[in-house]
């Protein structure tokens, strides 16, 4: 294996996950895992969500719904997202739950599906105002009935999404929910069985109690990450992902040197330079250079000179005591020391999502239970 690693830590996943169980009591869970997992690995994750009380999943594709029935998971699933009505017959094919996003969609699916002598679960998505995927609410109606007629469909949810849920002002978030409400009331007129309202997202849970209905979609926050670079986290939320690496040489410089491509950084005095390992090609994001941090033996150093492709430098000054071979910590916490996932968010001017998402298939995943 090589020096680089991304532990996964499972009890910080479920302690993440036993908050969310707290706040919302017998309402669902739905652990969003596309995207392997923001990066995590979705096998495990998927997992230790289902082992540890969530009653559903949610992914992006098709394709990520049957990895996890290949695995024998066998919670229910919802795929996210628009869907050529072929993928969707793929899903019903997979026991996967499908989302309904226009009239038209919904018309070839059923045709197919007829062909097919199949049924699918369904649930339909209403756009309350992301404006990216849903039935509009002045077309829910029309699509509800549909849906409730035919006899390949078997609808388990409705559902939205908020656009600004990790905003500071609520007022966008508030006039979605406003307009879900209305949905959810509307259908009642229409419904006796038990089906899914759905609509919070992690800055939800945290914010909206009146947005839970019958079951939350927590993404971010199961992994300990912020839902905005300034979202003010008043959770004790623990972060799953830490990276490791191991210092693979120490390089002693005269003052005055410059470090690495472009000579962006210069030596103030003569010092040891290590060099580490890992680089943009893992994740570790070029947006750095300069910008960012690693703690080897409690202590923190700054990350000097361009960021490569599979190395970075970091500025150690003399008699730091390391040595190659040295762990190093990209992300993660040591003693009183912490490097967040949301402190790189910030400094490359991205979201904690995006920070695991580009963690790269070159690091091992090391799950921790
Ligand atoms: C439909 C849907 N629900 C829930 C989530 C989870 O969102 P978050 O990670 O902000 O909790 C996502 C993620 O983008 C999503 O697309």
């Amino acid at each position: 294996m090589g020096p680089s690693l991304a532990y996964i830590h499972h009890k910080h996943f479920v302690h993440n996950i036993n908050l969310i169980r707290n706040a919302v009591g017998d309402r669902k869970i739905m652990a969003v895992v596309k995207a392997n997992a923001y990066g995590h690995g979705s096998i495990e994750l998927a997992k230790t969500a289902v082992n540890s009380g969530c009653e559903y999943l949610g992914v992006a594709f098709v394709e990520e719904g049957r990895e996890l029935r290949n695995a024998n998971i066998k919670t229910p699933i919802l795929v996210f997202g628009a869907h050529q009505p072929e993928h969707l017959l793929q899903a019903a094919e997979h026991d996967l739950e499908i989302t309904l996003t226009s009239m038209e969609q919904l018309t070839k699916f059923e045709h197919l599906l007829i062909g097919k002598k199949m049924k699918a679960a369904v649930h339909i998505k209403v756009d309350t105002g992301m404006h990216r995927v849903g039935v509009q609410p002045h077309d829910f109606e029309g699509v509800l009935k549909s849906v409730l007629n035919s006899k390949v469909f078997e609808l388990k949810g409705i559902y939205s999404h908020f656009a600004t849920s990790d905003d500071m002002d609520d007022y966008y978030a508030k006039s979605q929910l406003h307009k879900f409400e209305e949905i959810h009331e509307l259908t009642l007129n229409y419904i006796q069985h038990d089906i899914q309202f759905h609509m919070a997202n992690s800055a939800a849970i945290m914010k909206f109690p009146e947005a839970y209905f019958d079951m939350v979609r927590p993404g971010v926050m199961l992994y300990g990450g912020r839902p905005g670079p300034d979202f003010p986290l008043e959770w004790d939320l623990k972060q799953v992902m830490e990276l490791r690496s191991k210092i693979g040489l120490i390089q002693s410089l005269e003052a005055n040197e410059s470090v690495s491509y472009s000579r962006r950084y210069y030596t103030k005095d003569s010092t040891d330079i290590a060099v580490i390992p890992i680089g943009y090609a893992d994740g570790y994001s070029r947006a750095l250079t300069n910008k960012g941090e690693v703690i080897i033996n409690d202590k923190k150093y700054p990350v000097v000179g361009t960021v490569c492709m599979d190395m970075i430098m970091a500025d150690l000054n003399k008699n730091s005591g390391c040595s190659a071979g040295k762990d190093v910590i990209l992300f993660g916490e040591s003693g009183d020391l912490k490097i967040s996932i949301d402190d790189i968010a910030k400094k490359t001017g991205t979201i904690a999502y995006e920070v695991t998402c580009n963690i790269s298939k070159r690091i091992p995943r090391i799950h921790l239970y």
